[in-house]
Formats: C-alpha cells, sequence, structure tokens
C-alpha cells in the first residue's frame, strides 16, 4: 500500500475542517464533487462524511490514488465514488460535469497551470463553483494551526525541500486565469498574513454557462 508521508499524521485533523468550510461557504450537500490532485484521499473522504455528494478522486499518481481508495473504502460511507488517473490538464469528464471542484496543494506541482485551470472551468457545471489553492482553511483552532505551521516549517528546514511561494500564487493565477485560460470570474482569497498563511482561488462559473462576470 502507498504510503502517505509522515507529515500526513500531523496534517490530518485539518481536512475534516475544511470541507465543513467548503461546505458551508458553497452549501454543499448533493451532486459532484471533483478533488483535483487528491493524493491519499483526505479531503475527498471526508466530503464524503458530511454530504450525499457523488466523489471523484482524480489523480496522475497511480500509488496515490489507490491510497485514496483504500481510505475512502474504510471510511463507512455510503457516497458513490470514482478513482481517476489522469492529469488535470485532459480531465474526461463531460463539460458541466461537477457541482463542486476543490484541490489542495496541487496547483504549485501542475506543469501547465493554465490548462489546468481551463479544464476546471470546463466541467464545471454553469452556477457550479471551485476552489483550488493551499492552506488549513479559516476554520482550523489557533494552536493547531500554530503546532502544524511550526512542524511544516521544520520539516522543510531539515529535509532541504522549498515549500510553495505563496507570495507568486496571486500573479501566476491572475496570468493563468485572466490572460491564457480566457476566465475571469474567480477571486482571490487570502487566509491570513503573509509568510504561513494559505492562498486560494475561487471560479464561478455564471449560471448561463458563459465566460466572464463575477456572480
Ligand atoms: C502535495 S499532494 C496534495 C494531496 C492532497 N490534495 C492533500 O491536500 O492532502 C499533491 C498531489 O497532486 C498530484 N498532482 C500533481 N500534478 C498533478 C496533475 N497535473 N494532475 C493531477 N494530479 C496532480 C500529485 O500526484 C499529488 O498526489
Amino acid at each position: 500500500m502507498h504510503r502517505p508521508s509522515v507529515f500526513y499524521s500531523i496534517l490530518e485533523p485539518i481536512y475534516p475542517f475544511l470541507v465543513q468550510q467548503f461546505a458551508d461557504d458553497y452549501g454543499l450537500n448533493r451532486g459532484i464533487a471533483v478533488d483535483i490532485g487528491t493524493g491519499p484521499g483526505f479531503l475527498g473522504t471526508e466530503l464524503a462524511k458530511i454530504t450525499n455528494m457523488t466523489v471523484c478522486f482524480v489523480d496522475l499518481n497511480e500509488e496515490a490514488l489507490q491510497s485514496a481508495k483504500e481510505r475512502f473504502m474504510v471510511s463507512e460511507t455510503d457516497n458513490e465514488a470514482l478513482f481517476v488517473r489522469a492529469d488535470v490538464k485532459a480531465l474526461p469528464f463531460e463539460d458541466g460535469f461537477a457541482d463542486f471542484v476543490m484541490s489542495r496543494g496541487s496547483i504549485w506541482f501542475w506543469e501547465e497551470p493554465e490548462k489546468g485551470l481551463s479544464e476546471v472551468y470546463r466541467i464545471l457545471k454553469p452556477g457550479g463553483v471551485a476552489v483550488i489553492g493551499g492552506g488549513l482553511g479559516r476554520y482550523v483552532p489557533d494552536s493547531m494551526r500554530r503546532r502544524i505551521v511550526a512542524a511544516n516549517r521544520d520539516r522543510l528546514i531539515r529535509s532541504g525541500e522549498t515549500r510553495p511561494c505563496f507570495k507568486d500564487f496571486s500573479r501566476m493565477i491572475e496570468d493563468a486565469l485572466l490572460e491564457k485560460a480566457g476566465v475571469d470570474s474567480f477571486r482571490m482569497i487570502s487566509e491570513g498574513e503573509e509568510g504561513d498563511s494559505g492562498k486560494w482561488v475561487e471560479i464561478h462559473k455564471n449560471g448561463d454557462g458563459k465566460r466572464g462576470g463575477l456572480s
């Protein structure tokens, strides 16, 4: 079995908070949700636990997808689920397939973010919403946030790995969405101050399915 990194044992408690935030913000209960770059499947599985949505777990990596499947299978939810190996730049879903698309911690790895974002927009139903980015969400208690941020900082120092550059996120999104994907119905969300805060982009598809104009 594919084992998620040790850091997930520290990160795991944030996923129920994050999906609760999404469910509250977007009134999620029924329809189709897609979790892109699902990794070990925490986000999709937690969303299934609190909604009646069909959840599509999508990842490039077969092992990650297998791990997501195993996690979902033991979660004792009765929601329908699909496990799809795909690159976000060519999603095997029809236009208007999804009511909700979420993606956490993945866009920094996409080779061509503008293609991925364009695909996300294409598969959204008119009236649908997508939330893409990274961070812990607003509902995580402060003490947990401080502990996770500190643990992540230590982990990065020890491993020499570089963290995603949140500062460049807005520029990258605006460039990819506005200039290249031609999508202008979006808003940037910042979780807090500079530094360890998360950044997200929320993309709306208008009810008429046409590009343009914030809904
Ligand atoms: C850091 S993990 C995040 C996992 C999960 N979303 C979470 O928050 O726990 C990033 C995931 O994105 C996936 N990924 C990277 N590039 C991708 C792409 N172009 N299309 C689909 N998935 C991709 C990776 O395989 C990996 O599982």
